[in-house]
C-alpha cells in the first residue's frame, strides 16, 4: 500500500525582522548572517499568536479539500510546548471541530518530534487505510538576546495530511535511525529560551547524519545518486549546505559546480526568510521545494534528513507523486509571505521580552495580523482562541 503526504501546508507569522538590523544593533557584520549562517529574515510571532494558532492557520485550508470527518489521529510534534498537560493537538483539534472519534497527542523530541509523528502517522494509516491522520509541526524558536543562537531563531507550522495513495510524496517503508543520549541543545521545565551548545550541535547532527545515512543505505542499497532533491533539517540554510556537503563526502561522490544549488537550492528559500522552526522545518523546507522547484518533481525519489538534538535523527526517502502541483499551497505560501510587516529592533524586543500572564487574572490580548485563529487572552489560566475570520 502507498502511503505518504497528502497534503501539505505551512504558516508563518505576518511578522518579521531583517537580520540586518539586528546585525546593525549588535555591531555584527550583517554577511555574518547572511553568508555565513545563511539567513535573512526572522519571522517574530505577535502576542496573539503561538504554536496552537500557527498549527491551527496552517492546517485549516487543506482540511478544507478533504472530509475532515475522515481524520481519526492528530498529532502534534512541538518542542516549545504551552502546557505541561494537554496536548497542543488537542486545541487543534477542538478549533478545527474535528470528529471526536479521534486522538489526538503531542510529541517531544527537539526538532525531530514531526518526523516521528509522520512516522507513527503512517503506521496508524497501514492499519486503517481509509483513514486520515492530521501531523503538525510547529515552533517558536527563541533563544537568549546577544547570544549566537539570536540571529537563527524564528518561527512556524507545518500541516500534513498523510493517508493512504497520497497525492503529495509517497513515503518508503525504510529509513535509518541513530539515537545518542548528548546535551547539544536543550530546554529546562523553568525556561522559555533554548540552552545550546551550539558549535557542539552542529557537529552532533553531521555526526548523526552519517549514522543514520548508514542505516538507511544498508536496508536500501540505494545511493546519494539515487536522489533528484534532498531534504535537510533546517536550523539555519548553512547548515543544510554544509551538511550536503558532508553526506556527498561520506558517499565518495564530488559535487560539481551547481550540484549543492541544484540539489538543495529550492529546499532553503521559506527558511531563509523565516527561520527556524525546529520540529516543522524540515517539511517548511519541503514546501519550499515543491513550490519554488522549476522542474517537475513528479516521480523523483527525495532524501530527507529529520535532525531533533538530544538527540534523535532519521534519514527517510519518498516519491514526489505524478501531478502533485494541483495540490499545493503554492499561491496561498507567496501571498502570506509577500503580506508580512517589517519590525523595527524596538518591536521585536518589546515582543521578546513581553511576558506571558501567570497570575490566573483576565487578560485581553492586542489584535494583531493573524490568519483566522488567533490567541484572544487567557482567564484563570486557560487559554481562549478564536476564529476571527
Ligand atoms: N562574513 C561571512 N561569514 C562570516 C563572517 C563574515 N563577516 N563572520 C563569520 N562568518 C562565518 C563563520 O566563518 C562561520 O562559518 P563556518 O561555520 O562555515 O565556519 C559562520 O559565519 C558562523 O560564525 P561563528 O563565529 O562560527 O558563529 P557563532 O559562534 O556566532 O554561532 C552557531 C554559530 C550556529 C553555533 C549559532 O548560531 C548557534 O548556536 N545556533 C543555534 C544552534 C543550532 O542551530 N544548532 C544546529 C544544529 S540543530
Amino acid at each position: 500500500m502507498n502511503v505518504g503526504i497528502d497534503l501539505i501546508s505551512f504558516y508563518t507569522s505576518n511578522y518579521f525582522i531583517e537580520l540586518k538590523t539586528l546585525a546593525t544593533t549588535r555591531g555584527v557584520d550583517p554577511a555574518k548572517y547572511y553568508i555565513g549562517i545563511g539567513q535573512e529574515k526572522m519571522a517574530i510571532p505577535p502576542p496573539d499568536e503561538d504554536i496552537v494558532t500557527m498549527a491551527a492557520n496552517a492546517a485549516l485550508p487543506i482540511i478544507k479539500q478533504i472530509d475532515p470527518a475522515q481524520i481519526d489521529l492528530v498529532l502534534f510534534g512541538t518542542e516549545s510546548g504551552i502546557d505541561q498537560s494537554k496536548a497542543a493537538a488537542a486545541f487543534v483539534h477542538g478549533m478545527l471541530g474535528l470528529s471526536h472519534r479521534c486522538r489526538a497527542v503531542e510529541l517531544k523530541e527537539a526538532c525531530y518530534g514531526a518526523t516521528a509523528a509522520v512516522h507513527l502517522a503512517m503506521a496508524h494509516v497501514r492499519t486503517k487505510p481509509d483513514s486520515k491522520a492530521l501531523v503538525i509541526g510547529s515552533d517558536v524558536a527563541r533563544y537568549e538576546l546577544g547570544s549566537p543562537g539570536e540571529p537563527t531563531q524564528g518561527c512556524g507550522a507545518v500541516a500534513m495530511i498523510v493517508s493512504s495513495n497520497p497525492r503529495t510524496m509517497k513515503i518508503d517503508l525504510q529509513s535509518g535511525i541513530y539515537t545518542d543520549d548528548v546535551m547539544d541543545f536543550w530546554r529546562p521545565n523553568y525556561r522559555d529560551q533554548a540552552l545550546v551548545d551550539g558549535k557542539y550541535s552542529t557537529r552532533v547532527y553531521l555526526h548523526a547524519l552519517e549514522e543514520a545515512w548508514k542505516h538507511y543505505q544498508e536496508q536500501t542499497g540505494r545511493s546519494f545518486g539515487d536522489f533528484a532533491r534532498f531534504c535537510y533539517h533546517l536550523p539555519f540554510t548553512r547548515m543544510a549546505e554544509k551538511a550536503h556537503e558532508r553526506l556527498a563526502k561520506f558517499c565518495g561522490v564530488e559535487l560539481a559546480a551547481g550540484d549543492l544549488e541544484r540539489q538543495i537550492g529550492d529546499t532553503l528559500f521559506y527558511n531563509r526568510i523565516t527561520g527556524n522552526s525546529y520540529a516543522a522545518s524540515l517539511y517548511v523546507g519541503l514546501c519550499s521545494l515543491l513550490d519554488r522547484s522549476a522542474e517537475d518533481l513528479g516521480g523523483k525519489r527525495i532524501g530527507m534528513y529529520s535532525y531533533g538534538s538530544g538527540c534523535v535523527a532519521e534519514f527517510f526517502s519518498g516519491t514526489i507523486q505524478p501531478g502533485y502541483c494541483a495540490h499545493l499551497q503554492t499561491a496561498r505560501h507567496a501571498k502570506m509571505l509577500a503580506e508580512r510587516a517589517e519590525l523595527t529592533f524596538r518591536q521585536y524586543e518589546d515582543i521578546y521580552n513581553l511576558r506571558f500572564p501567570t497570575d490566573g487574572g483576565d487578560h485581553e490580548f492586542t489584535r494583531y495580523r493573524t490568519a483566522p485563529f488567533r490567541l484572544a487572552g487567557v482567564k484563570a489560566h486557560k487559554r481562549h482562541y478564536v476564529h476571527s475570520a
